[in-house]
């Protein structure tokens, strides 16, 4: 979920609307704004998107002070009556709420048998918890901390007072909110992109601090009141990198970039001498451990399949890949110097950070890679890698995927060239043949185009398949096509297929199938011929050099290392292309949000 305020001189609406779209990837299915006057309290809620909020909001009411939300249900189907902002009894309190409140049928249980709710969701809990709380004590600020103090489980929380409108209260744990701070005005928001038309200045928000929001002037305090002093900080997001352009959507925008951020990544990676440029802990650390542990959740995770094969190949260091949500439940045993390495293109996903939380709590040494240096995940560990990728707002993640591989590639390299391992393989270098390889692939669109209608228009189903490397790209190609085109897809070792899933395959199913590796260039093959005998519709991706004249598509050569930096290209265009064919909606696909604060 999604939260914005609004405190200052100016009407409160329009930053709270445009706040709340470019906050829609994380969650769009339902959402709502309350901004309060004079005259009182006006609360605009809607099931649906923010367009549709647009529409219902009252133009005419002007107010200095509000809050919006914009949701991915946890709690109670999307409707209006679950959409937030949520009041309480007596609707002196309005607040938006982003997380999970784990004990709140305890706290009902405990405290508001007597109060009547409206409202299926964890979050009208709180604000009838902070109601109760203030009858009892009279003081507003008092039954918000108090309130807080009862709450177990993740919060990014804003409250507003109808007997005050010159404050909006404001408290997390483990949930995203920073302020942003203006002239005559400050405002509060799940992510800086949100807000960044109004100001870049921001403070960052710790786990248990409520911070009072007045127009001019930011307190934060810790729970028992103590003041916090915390410096501003400037983000550096352009404006118009959270815009489309001329782009029909952001996920052809998105893909179209990624030549432009392997170039950026060379630059920002590339010392005067052409050496990698590294932080020196992170190369302390990556000499110093014995094992890498990457965690990470989808896409993401996808990456870290690949990164694990670079650090293993070229550090020699064995790496363990592991889904985050799993981790956490299932700790395996851990070697005597592990590291853990992070990847996240938001640095937010919940599942990753508690596991980043628990190997703290053991004392291991952690790393995150991330598209955003301020987020939690880059904040908590102990050094951080940036992706340089700018602003990814689709929800399928493309461009992020390509720059964690680049940097996983580039980590890998270093620490190899740090421990006198002899490497012939200049990654800089290579990564310069991908991105005009890159250039080749995102300049045929209309032949992906065509061939996604040709294989998946119609199909209730597709596999892809490859083997080593391979493997791992098309793990990501299927779920490319999985998210938006709700295709029934899925990634398998190419050999593994005889073993049970090629019972599935029927006259026309789909197959596609990624050859860019000489060792198993003829193994894949044959998995191809397989297929093909008992009906399926296939398509052969290959690298040049190893190409048959069968083939669908031929690959402009880069290092066999790098090739999933090639191959995963055709794979992003042809889910594209499946998508719009199918009339879905491309950025925003359906029960998906692209940063996922809850566990
Ligand atoms: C969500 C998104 C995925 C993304 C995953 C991990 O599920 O829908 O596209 O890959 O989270 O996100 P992260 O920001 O940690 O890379």
């Amino acid at each position: 979920c999604g939260i914005v305020g609004y405190i200052g001189a100016n009407d409160s609406k329009e930053v709270l609307l445009t706040g709340l779209e470019k906050l829609e990837y994380r969650g769009y299915d339902s959402a709502g704004i309350a901004i309060l006057n004079e005259q009182g309290m006006n609360v605009f809620k809607v099931k649906g998107r923010i367009a549709a909020l647009r529409e219902k909001v009252d133009a005419s009411v002007m107010a200095n002070v509000g809050i919006g939300h914009t949701r991915w249900a946890t709690h109670g189907e999307p409707s209006e009556e679950n959409a937030h902002p949520h009041q309480s009894a007596t609707e002196r309190f309005t607040l938006v709420h982003n997380g999970v409140i784990e004990n709140y049928y305890e706290l009902r249980d405990e405290y508001l048998q007597n109060v009547e709710l409206k409202s299926e969701t964890d979050t009208e809990i709180v604000v009838q918890l902070i109601e109760q709380l203030y009858n009892e004590t009279n003081d507003v600020l008092e039954a918000f901390r108090k309130g807080l103090s009862l709450l177990k489980g993740s919060y990014g929380i804003a409250l507003i007072d109808k007997e005050n409108p010159d404050l909006i209260y404001v408290a997390k744990n483990k949930s995203p909110l920073l302020v942003g701070l203006g002239d005559g005005f400050n405002v509060v928001a799940s992510d800086a992109m949100a807000t960044l038309r109004e100001t870049n200045r921001y403070v960052e928000i710790e786990d248990k601090e409520v911070v009072l929001v007045r127009a001019d002037r930011v307190e934060i305090q810790k729970l028992d009141g103590t003041v916090v002093e915390r410096a501003e900080y400037v983000a550096e997001i352009d404006a118009s990198d959270t815009e489309k352009g001329t782009y029909p959507h952001f996920m052809l925008k998105e893909i179209d970039e990624q030549p432009f951020v392997i170039r950026k990544i060379i630059q920002e990676y590339q010392a005067e001498d052409d050496s990698i440029k590294l932080n020196e802990d992170v190369r302390k650390a990556m000499q110093k451990t014995d094992r890498v542990y990457i965690i990470a959740a989808g896409t993401s995770y996808h990456a870290g399949l690949v990164g694990k094969q670079f650090i293993e190949k070229l550090a020699n260091i064995p790496v363990e890949v592991h889904i985050a949500s799993e981790f956490s439940y299932n700790m395996p045993l851990l070697s005597e110097k592990p590291l853990f390495i992070f990847i996240s293109q938001s640095g937010e996903t919940a599942d990753s950070r508690s596991v980043l939380v628990q190997t703290k709590a053991l004392g291991h040494p952690a790393l995150t890679i991330t598209n955003v240096p301020g987020s939690t995940l880059s904040r908590e560990a102990d050094y951080t890698l940036h992706l340089h990728a700018g602003p990814e707002i689709a929800v399928a993640s493309t461009k992020a995927y390509t720059a964690q591989i680049a940097v996983l590639a580039i980590l890998a390299v270093d620490t190899a060239r740090v421990k006198g391992l002899d490497l012939s393989f200049d990654p800089l270098q290579e990564l310069g043949i991908v991105a005009s390889a890159m250039e080749t692939l995102t300049d045929q669109k209309e032949e992906f185009d065509r061939l996604a209608k040709e294989m998946f228009e119609t199909t209730r189903n597709a596999f892809f398949i490859g083997r080593g490397v391979d493997y791992y790209v098309v793990q990501e190609a299927s779920l490319k096509l999985k998210e938006i085109s709700y295709i029934q897809a899925e990634g398998f070792a190419g050999g593994e297929l005889k073993h049970g899933t090629i019972a599935l395959i029927e006259e026309g199913t789909p197959v596609i199938a990624i050859a860019t590796q000489e060792n198993v260039n003829l193994s894949i093959r044959g998995n191809v011929q397989e297929v093909a005998a008992r009906g399926a519709n296939t398509c052969t991706v290959s690298m040049k050099g190893l190409e048959k004249d069968s083939d669908s598509f031929v690959l402009p050569q880069v290092h066999e290392l790098l090739t999933p930096l090639v191959s995963v290209i055709p794979m992003q265009l042809l889910a594209y292309y499946a998508a719009l064919h199918r009339d879905c909606d491309v950025d925003k696909p359906r029960n998906l949000a692209k940063s996922v604060t809850v566990e």
